[in-house]
């Protein structure tokens, strides 16, 4: 498996990807697949202008599978921290450990910044494997958002986890 940034002649498949992810797991992120699938070409181009983020995916030869992203805090009393999201791997490929690889090779990228000493992360309280998987890449949760989202009639709880590098 190849674990690689795409760069901004690549934001197609970050489109595919994204859409994918909010149409497949609604309750895991806060963008709306509906609102995201009528944004332009030109909103998903800018997310490769900002200098201090980036988008990992993952692939086997073929389309990739899995994407992760984070970006570094802008501002002098904030360039300590980068943020992470935007974690997904296609249901297929889940349980492999897939999405551990690709968010270590993400704070691997985050620590190679240099000047980054901790990382947050926001993840809804009930996405049970994504919490698994952060604590058991160190994060620790440091509070929780209660009703933080609300899908129809339902809400969603959402912890804030953080990690000192
Ligand atoms: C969360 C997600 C990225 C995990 O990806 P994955 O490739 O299946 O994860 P891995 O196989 O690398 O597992 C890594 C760890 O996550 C945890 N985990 C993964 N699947 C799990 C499950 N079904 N139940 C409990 N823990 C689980 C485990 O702690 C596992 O570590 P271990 O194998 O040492 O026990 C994936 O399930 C996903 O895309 N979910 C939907 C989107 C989402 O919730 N994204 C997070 C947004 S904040």
């Amino acid at each position: 498996m190849e674990i690689y940034k795409l760069n901004s002649s690549e934001w197609e498949i970050y489109r595919t990807l994204r859409l994918e992810a909010l149409r497949e797991s609604p309750q895991a992120f806060g963008d709306c697949f509906v609102e995201s699938a009528l944004l332009s070409d030109e909103h998903w181009k800018e997310e490769f202008e900002n200098p201090k983020s980036f988008i990992l995916v993952a692939r086997d030869g073929g389309e990739p599978f899995a994407m992760a992203a984070a970006y570094q805090e802008d501002g002098e009393k904030m360039k300590h921290i980068a943020y992470v999201w935007g974690v997904y791997v296609k249901k297929a490929y889940r349980g492999k450990g897939i999405g551990k690889q690709l968010m270590e090779s993400l704070l691997d990228e985050i620590a190679a910044i240099g000047e980054i000493e901790k990382v947050d992360l926001n993840v809804n309280a009930s996405q049970l494997s994504a919490v698994r998987l952060y604590e058991r890449l160190g994060f620790a949760v440091a509070g929780t958002l209660h009703k933080e989202l609300k899908i129809g009639d339902q809400y969603f709880d959402e912890h804030v986890m953080e990690k000192f590098l």
